[in-house]
């Protein structure tokens, strides 16, 4: 796909989707756009906007979110600033995405609401999961939302100025970015070709949640592809300490490998679902490539690291902080350390070794408001 400068202005790019959605033949046309009334975002750790954090009552360390202030202050974001989820509201003017779980807040869920939560998975959570939020509680936890939302307002229509009506639950934008820590879980206890034979069962139990959305009238569906793991530092360190796994960018090919069919099993879930789902629209927002072209050639971008991270440590060569997570303070090779971010956090890919830095994000966002990564059903069935 052809190159962009990633100095593009929101501002500029905001008006090229708003351009695009006039010229487009319907069909296809299926930009991000502020004509969405409210967003509800699905999800991991790569859009939590403080969920899990609200939910599990946690403070992640002041590193974190360190390269922006949010108002109302929020340090529950795996950042050190704003996520691309964060990019897109500003994009399209709005304020950013609420956590269903954050009970107190000057902000109203008008606009919408985030069931994202950090280490949630779409398979079903257990007692070893990070999140107890997975993809089917989510899904819960909205129709749940939604009930009590549309009787409050059926009792005061007074109400309609701090939530989301009827009409917005029906023409919003529902956006999903999960199946991430998955594909990364299963390869703790299994062999490459078990997880590529778990992946229809994930991608099955994904299908169950979307089509539960659908019945409550969801129509316009976001879904981001998932991202190149394998060169994730915390896999690289620890699955590419062999080095005949890594790639010849130094990723663990196995990782990647299972990335990609995940990602071609869902898009081609995405050319079903429309024919199961009348009425609807699917877009398929490819990350993969965004990020492995971030990854693979990031010095054109202006990035100095790829998978090195900024913050943690755990010693040459990654500096994962397989040993000190960041900021933490922990031993390292006997010496008590603190694990603190990197001076310039603009100059590297990586934030924490699971986490993309505010910068890469970014690029990323800009990539997505391109058009140029997405997909509608009717290209897809081309
Ligand atoms: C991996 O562990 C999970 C539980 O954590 C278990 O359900 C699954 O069967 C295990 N897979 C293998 C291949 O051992
Ligand atoms: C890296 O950039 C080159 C052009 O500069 C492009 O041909 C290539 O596809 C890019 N790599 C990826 C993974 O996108
Ligand atoms: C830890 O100590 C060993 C032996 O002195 C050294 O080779 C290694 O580089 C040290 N690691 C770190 C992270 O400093
Ligand atoms: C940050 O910059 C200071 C001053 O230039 C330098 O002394 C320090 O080592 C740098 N820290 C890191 C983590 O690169």
């Amino acid at each position: 796909m052809a190159m962009e400068s990633p100095s593009h202005t929101l501002v500029t790019l905001l008006s090229f989707v708003a351009i695009s959605h006039t010229l487009l033949p319907l069909a296809c046309s299926f930009p991000f756009s502020p004509n969405f009334p409210a967003v509800f975002n699905f999800g991991d750790s790569n859009s939590d906007t403080g969920e899990l954090s609200s939910g599990l009552g946690f403070r992640l360390q002041p590193t974190y979110g360190q390269t922006y202030s949010f108002k109302p202050p929020s340090s529950g974001r795996f950042c050190d600033g704003r996520l691309i989820v964060d990019f897109l509201m500003e994009a399209i003017g709005r304020p950013y995405m609420r956590p269903y779980l954050d009970s107190v807040s000057t902000q109203s869920y008008r606009r919408g609401c985030n069931f994202a939560a950090g280490g949630s998975t779409i398979q079903k959570a257990n007692a070893a999961s990070i999140s107890p939020f997975g993809f089917g509680a989510q899904v819960s936890q909205f129709i749940t939302f939604k009930s009590k939302v549309l009787q409050l307002i059926q009792d005061d229509e007074n109400l309609e100025k701090y939530l989301p009506s009827e009409y917005y639950f029906k023409n919003g934008l529902y956006m999903f970015d999960i199946g991430q820590n998955d594909l990364a879980g299963a390869f703790f206890n299994s062999t490459v070709d078990q997880v590529f034979g778990l992946i229809p069962t994930i991608l099955n139990i994904f299908q169950d949640g979307i089509k539960r959305l659908y019945a409550e009238g969801a129509r316009n569906f976001w879904i981001h592809n998932t991202g190149p793991l394998g060169c994730l530092a915390q896999v690289v360190s620890i699955f590419g300490r062999d080095k005949s796994k890594l790639d010849e960018f130094g990723c663990v090919s196995d990782h990647n490998e299972a990335a990609k069919h995940f990602n071609l099993q869902l898009h081609g879930l995405l050319k079903q679902l429309p024919q199961q789902c009348p009425d609807s629209r699917f877009t398929y927002v490819d990350i993969f490539s965004i990020k492995y072209d971030l990854i693979l050639n990031h010095s054109h971008y202006g990035f100095d690291h790829s998978i090195m991270v900024c913050c943690g440590t755990g010693g040459p060569p990654l500096n994962y902080n397989n040993q000190v997570n960041c900021g933490s303070t922990g031993k390292l090779n006997g010496t008590i350390v603190t694990a603190g971010a990197c001076n310039d956090s603009s100059k590297y890919v990586n934030w924490d070794g699971v986490h993309y830095t505010e910068a890469a994000n970014r690029f990323v966002t800009l990539r997505i408001l391109s058009g140029r990564y997405s997909e509608t059903p009717s290209s897809l069935n081309l």
